[in-house]
């Protein structure tokens, strides 16, 4: 066998980012470039706007990612892409892109599924091991999923409301820090306590998650303390909100872990990031012989580098898309 050499585009959000990848595993490149700072002044990502600097990056991106592998499009097996779910018209620039290469150079198409591409994140540090459970929770997504095998997907639980990422950039929206607020109330938690009585929504019968609850509770005790004239500590209900996410995204992580006698339990998405989240992950992960495997930061957030590796998977077993490939904004794993 060659070597096989994946491309992919990722343009779901507002991350323009172009990858290549050998053999599923080795990156060599992922350039990933961010739009955070024009979105920053709208106090969150504004979908036409993504897509406008989608159309103006993704040439150039495409360019930088093919010369830092040191490869041309004659390389390259086959053009990996995200069709959804994510912003439509952010889709439609990578997806238009990925056909425009898989057209002219009469190489596979083949369309990504993004937690897909998030929970592959894992593979490009260590080779998936099965069975597994992964916990994504990102901006826009938080979900459960067992697997049995490569592209097996079964989801146990997903948010019903607001993705854990979400309530951070929200919560840190009333908190007045600037978006997104996840990294700032991870950091102001380690400085407060968690002395702030909040609602856990455990749903015992249920893997799903719910966080409007949570998010609400945080809005009603900054509301009553301002009315009251009294001052609540941003530390401590820094603290308090993140006690009250981790717990839940734990503790349901866990009963799954349990529940399908797994002993890989996988990190995605950008709320990996969180350290409290990490640390107690680790800790019970420690205590139940569980193997935990979480990307480094880059590999976290949105990147091309997990579609490629995803896609890798969907190219050996022929799971390729026709040139009539469409972006899906609701899709399903
Ligand atoms: O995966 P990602 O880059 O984009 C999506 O696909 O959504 O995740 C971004 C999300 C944002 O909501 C951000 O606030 C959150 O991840 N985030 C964090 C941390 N770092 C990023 N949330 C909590 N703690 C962090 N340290
Ligand atoms: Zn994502």
């Amino acid at each position: 066998f060659g070597m096989t050499y994946i491309l992919a585009i990722e343009t779901s959000c507002d991350e323009t980012s172009v990858a290549v990848v050998k053999d599923g595993q080795t990156i060599l490149s992922n350039i990933v470039s961010s739009q955070i700072d024009v979105h920053k002044r709208f106090g969150g990502v504004v979908p036409e706007v993504a897509s406008r600097k989608h159309v103006e990056g993704i040439n150039f991106i495409l360019d930088e990612a093919l010369r830092e592998a040191n490869l041309t499009l004659d390389d390259i097996s086959a053009i990996a892409v995200t069709y959804g779910p994510g912003l439509i018209g952010a889709l439609l620039v990578g997806i238009a892109a990925a056909k425009a290469i898989a057209f002219a150079k009469e190489i596979p198409l083949i369309g990504v599924h993004h937690i897909a591409g998030h929970i592959y994140a894992n593979h490009l540090v260590k080779p998936l091991q099965f069975p597994l459970i992964a916990l994504v929770v990102s901006g826009g997504h938080t979900e459960l999923v067992y697997m049995k095998d490569h592209l097996q997907f079964e989801i146990l639980g997903q948010t019903r409301d607001d993705a854990a990422g979400e309530a951070y950039d929200k919560v840190a929206r009333v908190l007045k820090l600037p978006y997104p607020g996840g990294p700032h109330i991870d950091r102001l938690a380690k400085e407060g306590k968690p002395v702030i009585p909040l609602p856990r929504a455990l749903m015992d019968d249920s893997y799903d998650f719910s966080f409007s609850g949570l998010k609400s509770a945080v809005i009603n005790t900054m509301h009553h303390a301002e009315q009251k004239g009294t001052k609540i500590s941003q530390e401590d209900m820094a603290a308090s909100f993140q006690e009250a996410v981790v717990e839940v995204l734990v503790e349901k992580t866990m009963r799954a872990i349990k529940e399908k006698q797994v002993k890989h339990l996988i990190l995605a998405g950008g709320v990996a990031a969180n350290q409290g989240l990490r640390s107690n992950l680790q800790h019970v992960c420690k205590q139940l012989d569980v193997e935990l495997t979480i990307p480094p930061l880059a590999l976290c957030t949105d990147n091309a580098a997990m579609i490629a590796s995803a896609g890798y998977f969907y190219h050996i077993k022929r799971k390729w898309s026709t040139l009539d490939l469409n972006g899906v904004a609701g899709l399903a794993l």
